[in-house]
């Protein structure tokens, strides 16, 4: 029995502004990130539904080109949409990282060139994860809108990127720390009195601050949920079990699980084939795994439709089960 449904949880929660989608891969995050933020434009709140991951799916979802820019959903008032352009952010990144290397290798007199430095400090992954988590909180401090959508990447991404803001912040701490010491050695040792600027320094502590600021928006529960699905199957249960466990330890408020394609019996005819009878049976065993682990979270059921979820009237019909 659901407890509290997702409508409920919003009218409980009416300040609440950045909703995530978290679960394996094509349980529907994308489908309900879309639903959800139709669903909350329709409510009269003007609201961006936002895509960091590289891989995006929001343009075939609307039927229109969303990518790399904030676009008006044809024929939905208040629904902007995005797919972030990372090719773009990471770049700039990139830029970035390459003038403080390039200052800080003129300010401590190394006759060295920032190529190599700029090289092993990007060229990971958890560089351009990084460059994501950046562009998606700078979308959070614009403030532009009254409710985000994020479609977020794959769970353990995710969770990588929140985890990253207390790491930064104690690498950021850390890097303060060696700068000071650094900087006043340098004075000690200068012959000329005079104080130069420090921007390595000015980057890191702005940089400090940023990361304060979203981790404040990240674990406030009035203001932030993220929402997990799962399918009636074994996998994605496992999976969600595990993301909810993490988020609970890092203090990011959990909104509710989401149970995506359970097959109506109500829906099925006479002469059910086989298969589709075992796989009912199957999803009821599941099911009851489901109200025991997800005790009083789960906030809706939604069918598994005819055909896929695409374009807005689809999306229409799935805000009906999501919401009710
Ligand atoms: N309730 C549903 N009924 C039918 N098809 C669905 C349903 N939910 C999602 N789909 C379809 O399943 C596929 C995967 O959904 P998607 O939202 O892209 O998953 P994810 O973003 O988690 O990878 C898409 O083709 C989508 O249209
Ligand atoms: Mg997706």
């Amino acid at each position: 029995m659901i407890e509290k449904n997702m409508h409920q949880f919003l009218v409980e929660h009416p300040d609440m502004k950045y909703v995530f989608f978290g679960g394996k891969g094509g349980v529907g995050k994308t489908v309900m990130a879309g639903t959800a933020a139709l669903w909350l434009a329709r409510q009269g709140r003007r609201t961006l539904l936002a895509s960091t991951n590289p891989v995006h799916s929001l343009t075939s979802l609307l039927d229109q080109d969303v990518f790399g820019a904030e676009t008006p959903v044809a024929g939905v008032e208040n629904l902007w949409a995005c797919e972030i352009d990372t090719k773009d952010t990471i770049a700039r990144s990139k830029r970035e990282i390459r003038e403080k290397i390039e200052w800080f290798l003129r300010f401590a007199d190394i006759k060295a060139k920032a190529d190599e430095f700029v090289e092993s400090a990007t060229m990971n992954p958890a560089f351009e994860e990084s460059a994501m988590f950046e562009n998606m909180i700078d979308l959070m401090f614009e403030d532009k809108y009254q409710a985000y959508v994020f479609d977020t990447a794959p769970t353990a991404n995710a969770r990588r990127l929140l985890g990253m803001s207390s790491v930064y912040s104690l690498w950021v701490t850390k890097m303060m720390k060696s700068r000071e010491e650094a900087k006043s050695l340098r004075e000690l040792l200068s012959y000329s009195k005079k104080k130069e600027k420090d921007p390595l320094m000015e980057y890191l502590l702005s940089f400090q601050e940023r990361m304060k600021h979203a981790k404040e928006l990240l674990t406030d529960e009035e203001r932030t949920a993220f929402f997990f699905i799962t399918l009636p199957e074994a996998l994605p249960i496992a999976v969600i079990k595990r993301f909810i466990a993490w988020f609970e330890d890092f203090g990011i408020p959990v909104g509710g699980v989401i149970v995506n394609m359970v097959i109506g019996k109500e829906t099925l005819g006479k002469d059910v084939p086989e298969f589709v009878l075992n796989r009912l049976k199957m999803q009821e065993n599941y099911m009851e795994e489901i109200w025991d682990s997800f005790d009083g979270m789960v906030r809706a059921l939604v069918p598994q439709f005819e055909t896929e979820v695409r374009g807005i009237e689809m999306l229409e019909r799935t805000a009906e089960r999501l919401f009710t």
